[in-house]
């Protein structure tokens, strides 16, 4: 498990809201699937599409886990891609370079960060030690060495990239859990002159610097990539201090283009933090919804739903020959829809907006427990009770239940196969905080019917599309963030 302790600021529209957030960008290693032959991915052609290198930025701990689906699904239909890593090896045929190589040796010897980078260069992979290195729980995975060294990546990435494509006019960054959606990535980039200084991405800050959030994948024009590239080599061993206390490269590379002038270009929502599961797809930041939009990137994407968004795309490209570019409402008719269902079990919807559960109600006093409904009152005490307490609140579209338990919520998410209920969601981590049942799967009194169970108010999820598309009709509504 690799967790990333972020200390970030959200923006929004109204306020800056500060949010501490953990990624967790590690899974554990399972057993691989038997290889099944896949034909060769649909891939709808452009010119543009060779004057673009996207770089994925990954490392040695995760690389195994997460890089494999990225060939079988969208690195299938990008001409020219590049991976950067903290060491170099062939990942099925696929090579990857050490971005860290021209680090200061001095740093390397003394940064603690680079610790875990010393011992893979001397023991290679299994240099690792996974199991100790990374721990079980939270407590080992805040300290993983691989997000600590991440930050390190950034710079010499740009610097990189562009001295393997000098004549590119764009580069796309991404990371090995960013889904992105190529078509549109290069139908958006097209829409700006690269002659330009660009910079896009989505908005976060830190201090006083707003940068394009690394997970929700970034582009740089070829003269940011220039003018950036070009401002570091003067002042490395400023930016090297400035690393060292600093724990975002997202934000030091922010911080490198501010100091020479390129401000961000906000790309929400085309850019998102979320993946598809745990996306509030009405969501609302810096006064922009992503409904009528065209959905360019996923974060925190697991490998089904790489399997999961490529299938969809690689269907939608063979019925949309003309090319129509694919809207977020698209995504969520033609894929998420047909997995909402009235009743769905060992399904968490991720609905942590009203709860009523036994332990709260029985706190409440007999005056304040009057002032509930009777349907309220009883929400706990069965699936079909927790659905009548959503169904009795007008805005309520879907709810999850474990005994003793009612959440619901009028935010719609699909959510995932799980056996214990999100009691909280960062919507910037893309994560739960979940109530813990699975860790006492093993115990005696732990009951298949004990399992979250999730359901939508169908007829609510009909009225809702239709209330969405609306302004979708309109140009200003059905266009792209320029
Ligand atoms: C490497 O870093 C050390 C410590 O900051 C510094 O003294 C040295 O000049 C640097 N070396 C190079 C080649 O930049
Ligand atoms: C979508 O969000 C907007 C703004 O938060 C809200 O006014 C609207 O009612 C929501 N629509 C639906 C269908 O939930």
């Amino acid at each position: 498990m690799r967790y990333r302790r972020y200390r970030l600021t959200l923006i929004t529209s109204a306020s800056l809201v500060s949010i501490i957030f953990y990624f967790f960008l590690f899974t554990p290693p399972t057993t691989p699937m038997p290889l099944i032959q896949p034909s060769p991915p649909f891939c709808p052609q452009s010119d543009f599409q060779n004057d673009v290198l996207v770089v994925l930025r990954t490392g040695a701990t995760e690389i195994l886990e997460k890089l494999p689906v990225h060939f079988e699904t969208v690195l299938g239909c990008v001409p020219d891609y590049v991976i950067y890593s903290d060491m170099e090896e062939d990942i099925e045929g696929h090579h990857t370079y050490d971005v860290l190589d021209q680090v200061n040796g001095t740093l390397k010897n003394t940064v603690p960060e680079f610790e875990l980078y010393n011992r893979l260069h001397v023991g290679g992979r299994e240099g690792l030690e996974y199991h100790t290195v990374f721990g079980s729980g939270p407590d080992g995975a805040l300290e993983n060495p691989g997000w600590k060294l991440d930050k390190w990546k950034f710079l010499p990435m740009v610097d990189r990239a562009l001295q393997r494509k000098p004549g590119a006019k764009w580069f796309v960054f991404i990371e090995a859990d960013t889904y992105m959606v190529w078509q549109n990535m290069l139908e958006y980039l097209s829409k700006f002159d690269d002659r330009l200084p660009y910079y896009i991405g989505k908005q976060m800050q830190i201090g006083g610097v707003i940068f394009a959030h690394g997970g929700s994948g970034f582009a740089l024009s070829n003269t940011a990539m220039k003018k950036v590239t070009d401002y570091w080599k003067g002042h490395q061993e400023e930016f090297d201090h400035y690393t060292q206390d600093q724990w975002a490269g997202d934000m030091i590379l922010g911080k490198a283009l501010k100091d020479v002038g390129i401000e961000l270009f906000w790309g929400f929502p085309h850019l998102q933090g979320d993946s598809i599961s745990t996306l509030d797809w009405n969501v609302s930041n810096i006064d922009r919804q992503p409904w009528c939009f065209a959905p360019i990137t996923f974060h925190h994407a697991t490998k089904s739903e790489f399997n999961m968004m490529w299938q969809f795309e690689q269907e939608w490209y063979r019925q949309h020959p003309e090319g129509d570019a694919l809207r977020f409402r698209d995504v969520f008719k033609g894929l998420l829809y047909h997995h909402l269902q009235t009743k769905r079990a060992n399904w968490d919807s991720i609905s942590t907006e009203i709860k009523y559960s036994d332990e709260s109600l029985g706190k409440l006093s007999d005056e304040e427990r009057s002032r509930l409904s009777p349907v309220q009152q009883q929400a706990p005490s069965s699936f079909e009770k927790c659905q009548a307490a959503c169904e009795s609140r007008p805005a309520c579209i879907q709810f999850s239940y474990t005994p003793g338990k009612c959440f619901t919520s009028k935010e719609l998410r699909l959510g995932y196969a799980a056996e214990s209920q999100c009691i909280e969601y960062s919507s910037v981590a893309g994560k739960c905080v979940d109530s813990g049942v699975k860790e006492k799967a093993n115990d005696a009194t732990h009951q298949e019917g004990n399992v979250v169970q999730s359901g939508w108010i169908m007829k609510r999820v009909s009225s809702y599309m239709q209330e969405l598309d609306q302004p979708c009709d309109s140009i200003a509504g059905n266009g792209w963030v320029t």
